[in-house]
């Protein structure tokens, strides 16, 4: 993302402290905040949560809400109007070029996914994209009001996509070994997540929670009646080949055994 032509076509309102700054001025700023308070108050503070016996989800959970509340401060208010019609949602280390590729820190905008309305005008986007995202967010009510927010950023006609990984794959795959087919799948494709030398049963309740980072699991139904809840048509389950047939810039991911994919459209002529 050009930073330069989100400044030339963004405008903003509220009270960032840092106002009136370039806005390439102001992420630099952010970014040294955070640079600087990383060090002085995130040590510490883990520290103390650890001598006081916190749960290290709870440890998690705190930090997370504190990225989160930290985004919200500085975004607070800003409407954003960016040059990219296509956007990609819990990006991470992802960066597809032609997109606008958001995550919670670091990214080309910082937004709370958790926290919609997210800071973009109606009906801006022809496609929104969230892989492996929305397991982190409370199914009732952040995923609902997330969906809702997509489709008041979509252009009539627009698409989105959401995956994540599948509830049913996974129970599925506790009945039938316990998990040894996800537990190589993740092998294979993502050997850091799994959890060699502990029963393969261990990678199955991990995917509910992954120390805190997990909030709940999904299935395709309950990705369908969310997305028709918030008005989508044509909800439909895919597969990333699918998803990548349509968007080639993507990374694959690889994911097919262990997730599930959603589309739906807006209603509308585009
Ligand atoms: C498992 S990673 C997936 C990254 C990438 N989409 C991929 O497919 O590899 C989940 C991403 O969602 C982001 N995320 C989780 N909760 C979020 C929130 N409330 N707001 C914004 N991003 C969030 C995390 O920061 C992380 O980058």
């Amino acid at each position: 993302m050009e930073w330069g032509v989100v400044v030339a076509t963004s405008t903003t309102r509220g009270c960032c402290p840092a106002r009136g700054m370039r806005l390439l001025d102001r992420h630099r700023l952010h970014g040294s905040i955070l640079a600087l308070a990383n060090p002085i108050l995130r040590a510490p503070l883990e520290a103390t949560m650890r001598a006081l016996r916190f749960d290290r989800r709870t440890i998690t959970y705190m930090k997370f809400d504190l990225r989160r509340a930290w985004t919200r401060w500085r975004k607070h208010g800003r409407t954003v109007t960016p040059a990219a019609t296509r956007l990609q949602l819990g990006a991470g280390g992802r960066q597809v070029p032609g997109w606008l590729n958001c995550d919670i820190t670091g990214s080309e905008h910082d937004v709370d996914l958790a926290s919609p309305p997210l800071p973009f005008p109606d009906g801006h986007f022809t496609d929104i994209v969230c892989q492996h995202a929305i397991e982190h967010l409370e199914y009732d009510p952040q995923v609902l009001n997330l969906f809702q927010d997509c489709f008041r950023m979509l252009r009539p006609g627009g698409r989105v996509w959401f995956s994540c990984p599948d509830l049913g794959k996974i129970c599925a795959a506790y009945v039938a070994d316990r998990g040894a087919t996800i537990d190589r799948g993740l092998m294979r494709h993502w050997p850091h997540g799994a959890t060699p030398g502990f029963p393969v049963q261990h990678r199955i309740t991990f995917y509910f929670h992954q120390g805190g980072e997990h909030r709940n699991l999904m299935d395709f139904e309950m990705l369908e009646w969310a997305l028709r809840h918030a008005g989508f048509e044509g909800v439909r389950q895919g597969e990333e080949a699918e998803f990548l047939a349509e968007y080639p810039g993507f990374p694959p991911r690889k994911d097919d055994f262990e997730s599930v994919y959603a589309t739906g459209t807006k209603p509308g002529a585009p």
